[in-house]
């Protein structure tokens, strides 16, 4: 290397101490932010509540303000579905893709504004580069728009990873041999199945079936069968608390949901079995285990034997519905588990290429991306 290059480079190390880096795992149900040197600093729902905008248009509409955030992240979702009728609960990200840019630019600018806050180990003199998880399918469009969120919210750059890779790196699974590794990502709005090899993916596929549409069918089961009306907080509670696709356990677990009576509107309460909730959940949970099948079929064959050794893993919190692993196994007869901490898996890879430069080269070497 010359002397210039060497000065050069020497001066980029100087700099890039006082540079921060951010990690972010941009979610249909939560939103992850790492900060270099310090973790995880943010694990909020990806939700905002605001002022309902008027609808009422035409020239003789009244110049309206913009509609200003009442609350974000975790005091959003408990608002939802209680909130008064002049607020509104929004989730900015749907099924893995932007559905209200304002909300999120609103969402994204608060949680940077209290990155920016939170102390470090320098001073945060330059604006933040930014690594963003974004699902394998979206498009061109939908990137440029996760992009510019970012610039405008004060970012100086940003890169945009498939979640999926980040997943991987998160595993710990070696960027630079040819391993190959089935994951399935069960997030909130999305599943994503793909498999890696050397750091990228060769055969992905997702699906718009994930938890949240786990809550509609227990909501929609419970109307159905009781004539009751809950909420998707308490569908999700009870999802969490009984919901299960193991037929092993005999003995069925029971929980008390207390909803609206469609027919008096009185509120009512009824106790509901695993063995409805497995029910319930049942259709949607075979789409995700065809969605593997339909990838594996796909994988080119001499990845096979690595997929035989390692299996298949499962990221997300979704994946963490009980039985979901070994349902999958037997359908594909290859071993699957879950990961402790599932997710975490890219936020917890964002981390890794924040912290190792090397790996981050290697991965935007594969990716196509700029150095
Ligand atoms: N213990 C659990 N058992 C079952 N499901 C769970 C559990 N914990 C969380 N979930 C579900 O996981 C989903 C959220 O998963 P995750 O946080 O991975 O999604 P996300 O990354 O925000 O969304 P996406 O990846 O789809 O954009 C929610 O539907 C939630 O109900
Ligand atoms: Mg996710």
């Amino acid at each position: 290397m010359t002397k210039f290059g060497l000065l050069k480079n020497k001066i980029k190390t100087f700099f890039s101490l006082f540079s921060w880096e951010i990690g972010v795992d941009l979610g249909s149900s939560n939103t992850l932010i790492y900060l270099k040197d310090r973790g995880v600093i943010i694990d909020e729902p990806t939700m905002l509540a605001r002022q309902k905008r008027k609808r009422w248009t035409g020239l003789s509409a009244p110049k309206s303000k913009k509609s200003g955030p009442i609350a974000f992240g975790l005091k959003a979702k408990e608002m939802l579905n209680r909130e008064p009728r002049q607020i509104e609960v929004v989730s900015p990200i749907k099924n893995g893709v932007i559905s209200d840019l304002e909300a999120l630019e609103s969402l994204i600018s608060y949680y940077l504004k209290l990155v920016y806050e939170i102390p470090s180990k320098y001073p945060k003199i330059f604006k933040p580069k930014v690594i963003v998880g974004v699902p394998g399918s979206i498009n061109q469009v939908q990137k440029r728009a996760v992009k510019s969120v970012f610039l405008n919210a004060g970012a100086k750059e940003v890169i945009l990873l498939e979640e999926v890779v980040l997943a991987a790196i998160g595993i710990g699974l070696p960027m630079n041999n040819s391993s190959g590794l089935v994951i399935v990502d069960v997030g909130g709005g999305k599943t994503e199945v793909s498999v890696i090899s050397m750091g990228g993916v060769v055969v992905g596929r997702g699906i718009k079936t994930a938890g949240n549409d786990l809550d509609n069918s227990i909501i929609n089961y419970v109307k159905m069968k009781y004539g009751i009306l809950i909420g998707p907080n308490s569908a999700e509670r009870i999802k969490m608390e009984i919901g299960s696709f193991s037929k092993k356990n005999e003995e069925s677990k029971i929980t008390l949901v207390r909803g609206r009576d469609l027919e008096t509107g009185l509120p009512k309460t009824v106790k509901v079995s695993e063995v409805e909730i497995r029910e319930a959940m049942a259709m949607e949970l075979t789409k995700i285990v065809k969605l593997v099948s339909t990838v594996l079929d796909e994988t080119p064959p001499e990845l096979m034997e690595d997929i035989l050794k390692r299996g298949i893993v499962l990221v997300g919190n979704g994946g963490k519905i009980n039985g979901l692993a070994s349902l999958i196994e037997t359908e594909t007869k290859i071993f699957t588990k879950v990961m402790e901490d599932a997710g975490m898996m890219v936020i917890k890879g964002c981390g890794e290429l924040i912290q190792n430069r090397e790996i981050l080269k290697q991965v935007k070497l594969v990716s196509g991306l700029k150095e």
